[in-house]
Parts: C-alpha cells; structure tokens; sequence
C-alpha cells in the first residue's frame, strides 16, 4: 500500500450520506435511458451527461432526470448492486442509502417497485460482496406537507424492516423544515430515525430548527452552521453528528475552494463539531468516497488522526445496535491503527529509497 488513495480505499468506512439516484454511473444511465425511451441531452462522452452549473438547483435538474430513467424492479435492482459494488471498492463496510421514491411517482413507478428493486440490490450485494446497507427514503422538502405525510402512511404501511429512517432532502433555501413537521413526527412515534438535509445552501436556523422543531439525530451537510458563533458553539456539546461531503461543497455551495482555510468543514472541525465524510452523489460530484479521504488530506490539510476520528464518528452516527457500534469501534480503531502503520513504513521507506538513489543498488 504505497498511495494515499491506496490507504484511504483500504480504511474500513461507514457511508450514511448517499443517493441511490445521484450513484448511478453515466454508462449506467445511458443504458437505461435507452431501454426506458428517455432522451437524454446531447453529450460528446458520457461523463458530459453529468457537466452542470455549480449550484444546487441546476444538479437537481439532472438528477431528476437520472431518476426519470430508472423504471422498474430490475432497474432498481441493478444500480443499487452497482452502487453498493462501488461502495466496496472504496473501502466502505456500512452504508446507509438514501433513495428518492416520490422523484418515480410522477413515472408512474409505485413506492413497492423502488423499494422491492433495492432491496434485491443490496441483498445481492451483501451475499456477493458482505457489505451491508440500511434503507433511507428521502422526504422532498419542495412537495406539499400533506403529500409527504401521505408518502410517509405509504413507507409505514409497505414492508418495513429495511427502512432504517427518512431524511429531508432537495432544494432547501424556500422550503424550511418546519414545513414537514407533522410528517418527522409520526416518523419517529412509528420508530424510524430522522435526519434532514440543512444548512447546506439554506441558513443556520434550519440546522437548529431541523433539530430543535423536527426532532432529527444528524444533519446532512450543515456547513452554513459556521456563519452563527453561537450555534457553532452549542452544538459543539451536543452529540448530532454532520454528514459532510466535500465535494459536493465545491459545487453547491459558495466554499468552492477545500484548501481554504475558512472553508466551513475546516471551521466546523475547528469548532469542535462532529463530523463523519460521505460522498452524497459520487458520478456527479466527480468523486468517490476514497477520493474524499484523499481531498481531506492533500488539500484540506486534516492528518491522519483526524481521519481516524472521522470514521470513528462515522461508527458513533450510524443507526445500528449499541452492540455492533461498540464492536465496529474496537475493531475499525485497530484495524485503522495497522493500516496506518503499514502505509507509513512504506511511505518512509520509499522516501529513504529514492534518497539513497532509488532502486539501483550502489554496493556494487
Ligand atoms: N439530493 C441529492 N443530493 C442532494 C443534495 N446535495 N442536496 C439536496 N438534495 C439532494
Ligand atoms: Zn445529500
């Protein structure tokens, strides 16, 4: 193991920031917008399909056009396998995956079909490749509050063991959380776990209030968090942990730039926040979740104890038994401990090689 991107692949990792639909790789969609009759703009080679303006409403544009091309069980089926397939590539063990079932409805495709696709998607996953995933059906903040109360009778009323929570998502800055407060209710008195996207191209306050008002355990991304001190220093005791990407940073937000040092990832960590990495929509951000460890590192400056820390927050935010977090922690720490190890023993053994001029062996 002699690269960065090497170690950061080989770190055992929990994902708990992913959309199915924001997964799916450009071939994927040009082959299933084929099969399903969907035109898809002019590219000159694949990845063209996923080129847009580096805001969050212009990504959305494509990504609902991504999940206009996903139809029916099979299709469902194959990009959740290719997601997860991707997932382990990447060095990730535990995945918590969201999917947007009401972006399907207006296709005509039933919540049964979605979820009954991804469910063989991550079964076949988990037999094949033993990385484990728990379901998250993605709330859109921009629809009616009584048609996403509707949309939770149905996700309560389907099969229901996969479905580990909802989470608030889609274009935030009109739609607040409070807008969807009777449906984060009932969720939790029905047991599932609450997260919302906030504070991402939306204010401070829909951080507070998505915790405060809909009662949510973590926050996806929360970087405008940074713009209040005295947020920054409340949660700082708290225990909500921010599910950040920093990819998806250089795009829809005003932080386009990682290696700055007021960048508000950098400024959460500062402020004592605890965050946990993810790579939200990887084909479209232009990443994956190794790279995002490697981002980290070259151009944000966090150390590998850092890193550590992440994942090990990572573990601490992932809605799994008390049991298996205690055990992924003693485990993943150890395991995190022996792969550093390793990687700096061959980075500083390199380095001593090309001092002493490389390969060539000058004693003869
Ligand atoms: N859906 C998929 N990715 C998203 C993001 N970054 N923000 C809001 N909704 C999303
Ligand atoms: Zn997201």
């Amino acid at each position: 193991m002699n690269t960065l991107r090497e170690l950061m692949a080989a770190l055992p990792k929990a994902e708990l920031h992913l959309h199915l639909e924001g997964s799916v790789m450009p071939l994927t969609l040009i082959e299933l917008a084929a099969k399903n009759n969907i035109v898809l703009p002019e590219y000159a080679k694949p990845l063209d399909l996923y080129e847009f303006d580096k805001d969050l409403a212009a990504f959305l544009n494509v990504y609902n056009l991504v999940c206009e091309s996903i139809v029916d069980h099979q299709d469902f089926e194959r990009v959740t396998y290719e997601c997860l397939a991707n997932c382990h590539m990447n060095g990730a063990r535990y995945v918590e995956l969201f999917f947007s079932p009401q972006a399907h409805f207006k296709y005509g495709v039933s919540y049964a079909t979605c979820l009954n696709g991804v469910v063989a998607g991550k079964n076949r996953a988990f037999e094949d490749l033993g990385i484990e995933c728990q379901l998250i059906p993605g709330v859109n903040r921009e629809k009616p509050a009584d048609e996403n109360l509707a949309f939770l009778h149905t996700i309560l009323n389907t099969q229901r063991d996969q479905v580990v929570g909802i989470g608030l998502d889609y274009y935030e800055n009109p739609f607040p959380p409070e807008l969807h407060l009777e449906t984060f209710q009932l969720a939790k008195e029905q047991g599932l776990r609450l997260t919302a996207h906030a504070g991402e191209a939306g204010p401070a306050e829909n951080v507070q209030k998505s915790v405060d008002i809909l009662g949510c355990e973590r926050i996806d991304h929360g970087y405008h968090i940074v713009d209040s001190p005295d947020m920054l220093a409340e949660f700082s005791k708290g225990d909500i942990v921010f599910t950040v990407c920093p990819s998806t940073t250089t795009i829809t937000t005003h932080w386009h730039d990682l290696a700055d040092p007021q960048h508000a990832i950098k400024r959460m960590v500062e402020g004592g926040l605890k965050v946990m990495i993810n790579s939200d929509d990887p084909p479209m951000m232009g990443t994956d979740l190794a790279n995002e460890y490697v981002l980290l590192v070259e151009q944000m400056g966090f150390s590998l104890s850092d890193i550590k820390a992440f994942i090990l927050n990572g573990v601490d935010a992932a809605w799994i038994s008390e049991d298996k977090k205690a055990y992924w922690h003693k485990e993943w720490a150890k395991e995190i401990d022996d792969l550093f190890s390793k990687y700096t023993t061959n980075v500083q053994s390199n380095l001593a090689q090309s001092n002493s001029g490389g390969l060539v062996n000058h004693d003869q």
